[in-house]
């Protein structure tokens, strides 16, 4: 079955839990389109575990587009969702929809992306007038980490697990269908979930969300730079990828690969005819 903003929003009324990884590319996106997920996120976590960035300022228009239309290759049923990078929304509700436009028109995303809570209501609102489906992202939006002071869990007190609580119903009467909770105390996800009537995705925001989201490369164990709290590996390809690479370089040097097998033939008259 197609998965779509509105069968997220089914899903939540039939309880379904909700299930979501990040892909940059082609061959990743296949193979999770594969396993039956039902949304992929080209997160702009792209800066950090495929570009090399410190954070996620850096990534451009260009960058989402061009591995959003490499995911949306990849996909038969699972809905794409983009993300909108740092400064394609923030500065004007004209900004917010061309931008959101170029993701879906050129990325050939299903639905966008954006972080922030009531400062952003007025961008969500232009954006699903323009048809064009918003998931919205609250508690850490990495985007603000400098005003934060660094990736840190946000809704702790009282005051701001209220506002966080008002950002959640804000972005949801702006029209969003659906909303990430990142690093967000369990206990006040599972009270932001009960509230909505739009699916919440935890990342960080335990088991009471609607969905959950991890990055693809921290769930497997492929980005060692940072692995936060929340985050479990189910396997730890980084290791075996240093054992094959390690092998392959030492089968090179060796003169063990290619073997036979790996190489074509050519009829022995015609190389005779070559000396
Ligand atoms: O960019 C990203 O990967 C994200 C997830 C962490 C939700 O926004």
């Amino acid at each position: 079955m197609k998965n779509t903003a509105v069968t997220f929003r089914q899903a939540k009324e039939k309880k379904e839990k909700l299930t979501m990884l990040t892909a940059y590319d082609y061959s990743t996106a296949k193979l999770i389109d594969n396993a039956g997920i039902n949304g992929i996120l080209v997160g702009d976590s792209l800066g950090m575990v495929c570009l090399g960035y410190e954070d996620t300022l850096s990534v451009t228009m260009e960058d989402m587009i061009h591995h959003t239309r490499a995911v949306s290759r990849g996909v038969k049923n699972t809905l794409v969702v983009a993300d909108m990078p740092f400064m394609s929304y923030q500065a004007s509700i004209y900004d917010a929809v061309v931008n959101a436009g170029r993701l879906i028109k050129e990325g050939r995303a299903h639905v966008v992306k954006l972080e922030g809570g009531i400062e952003v209501c007025d961008k969500i609102e232009a954006i699903v007038k323009a048809s064009i489906p918003v998931m919205a992202h609250i508690g850490l939006t990495p985007q603000s980490v400098n005003a934060f002071g660094g990736f840190k869990v946000q809704g702790k007190d009282e005051e701001a697990a209220k506002n966080l609580i008002e950002a959640a119903l804000a972005v949801e009467k702006a029209g969003a269908f659906a909303v990430v909770l990142e690093c967000v105390p369990a206990k006040l996800a599972a009270i932001i979930t009960e509230k909505l009537s739009i699916p919440t995705i935890g990342i960080g925001a335990g088991a009471e969300c609607d969905g959950q989201i991890l990055v693809y490369q921290d769930m497997l164990g492929m980005y060692s730079d940072f692995t936060p709290k929340f985050v479990k590996k189910y396997e730890n390809l980084g290791e075996k990828m240093d054992i094959a690479f390690k092998k392959y370089i030492e089968e090179v040097r060796d003169g063990v690969f290619p073997a036979e097998e790996h190489s074509f033939k050519i009829n022995d008259e015609v190389i005779e005819k070559l000396y």
